[in-house]
């Protein structure tokens, strides 16, 4: 009899259960680590040991339901996909702070001011609310501090596979710690049904932020969803594709220093070279091998 069934007992949150069960003490920091640890291996594929099966990561290229995904374009500056408040979509570069290296590390990003330190801390942050921990919002667990989900991603123009391989990453991730199939077919219903139809009503996802419009498919082969409010989203929730950056092809920055561009970040993350890193998730997360030897 493991924690995990203690865990289970009290009637936990699937964040407080799984603090429990794979890091022993259920605080708030605690929770905070299983949510770095969590969304890490989601963005940068698994790198920690053991593990119960391999994760690609969103990054890596990859198919849903027979279509091929690349989700890396939105994230490394190359496309005009993101919302900074204007009319239209600019490009940002969201590995500008050392890429997947500190995330091996079970952090951010190597500083706190870049795209990456923010885009980070803002998933921790967000999914922690969404698996209910129950530390959210107390010292070690900083509440979410991002936009809603139907304006960060208005610009992406993001299709059912799009959405289906991240969701599919997140539940790789959530079973290679040892998350229940029962548990993670949970997480991946409600994922659908909050953000994976178009044009769908305000609903409250983060408490505090009230009734927020939270369609992140919204491509015109997402399901258009059953209370549909089209009206609500700008343009009438028609999006258009997001341009590249122009000669992006022509241009490719070669990598100068001892920071990796994210094209050499997908070298990084699988090479044999991560043995330094994995030495650091050891020590910060002890508990972890034996949680989930048991
Ligand atoms: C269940 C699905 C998803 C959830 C819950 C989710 C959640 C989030 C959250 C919480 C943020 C931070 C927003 C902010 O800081 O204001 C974010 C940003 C972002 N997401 Fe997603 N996301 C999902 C799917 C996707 C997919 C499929 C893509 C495909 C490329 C994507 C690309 C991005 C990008 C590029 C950003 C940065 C946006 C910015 O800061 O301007 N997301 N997402
Ligand atoms: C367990 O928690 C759920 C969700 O918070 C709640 O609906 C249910 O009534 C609880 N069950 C028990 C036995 O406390
Ligand atoms: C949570 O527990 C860990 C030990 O497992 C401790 O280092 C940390 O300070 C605690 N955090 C809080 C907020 O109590
Ligand atoms: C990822 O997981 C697979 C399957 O457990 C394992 O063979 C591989 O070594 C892991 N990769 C890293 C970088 O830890
Ligand atoms: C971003 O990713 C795309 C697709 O994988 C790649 O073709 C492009 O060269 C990358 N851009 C940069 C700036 O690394
Ligand atoms: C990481 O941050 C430190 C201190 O801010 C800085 O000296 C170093 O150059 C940074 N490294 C990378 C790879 O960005």
């Amino acid at each position: 009899m493991g924690s995990l069934c203690a865990a289970a007992a009290q009637n936990m949150s699937l964040c407080d259960k799984y603090t429990t069960a794979l890091l022993t003490e259920n605080n708030a920091t605690n929770q905070y680590i299983l949510l770095t640890l969590l969304v890490n291996t989601v963005v940068i594929g698994n790198y920690t040991q053991p593990n119960k099966n391999a994760v690609p990561g969103i990054l890596a290229k990859g198919s849903y339901e027979g279509e091929e995904v690349d989700l890396l374009p939105y994230f490394n500056g190359s496309l005009k996909s993101n919302n900074r408040g204007g009319a239209s979509g600019v490009a940002v570069n969201f590995l500008d702070d050392g890429g997947a290296v500190p995330l091996m590390m079970n952090m951010p990003a190597n500083g706190t001011t870049s795209n990456q330190y923010f885009l980070l801390t803002h998933l921790y942050q967000f999914f922690g609310k969404l698996l209910a921990c129950s530390g959210y919002d107390t010292m070690g667990f900083p509440k979410y501090s991002g936009q809603d989900m139907a304006s960060s991603h208005a610009f992406m123009d993001l299709d059912p596979s799009e959405f289906g391989y991240f969701v599919t990453q997140v539940g790789l991730a959530a079973t290679s710690f040892g998350v229940t199939t029962d548990d993670v077919s949970t997480v991946a219903t409600a994922l659908q049904k909050l953000f994976g139809y178009r044009c769908s009503p305000k609903v409250a996802v983060i408490p505090e932020m009230g009734p927020t419009l939270n369609s992140i498919c919204q491509n015109e082969k997402c399901p258009l969803d059953p209370n549909a409010q089209c009206s609500a989203y700008p343009n009438n929730g028609v999006t258009m594709e997001p341009a590249w950056v122009d000669g992006i092809n022509m241009t490719a920055p070669s990598p100068t220093g001892t920071m990796p561009s994210a094209t050499t970040t997908g070298a990084v993350m699988f090479s044999g070279g991560a043995s330094v890193e994995r030495v650091a998730v050891g020590a910060i997360v002890g508990g972890l091998a034996l949680a989930i030897a048991m």
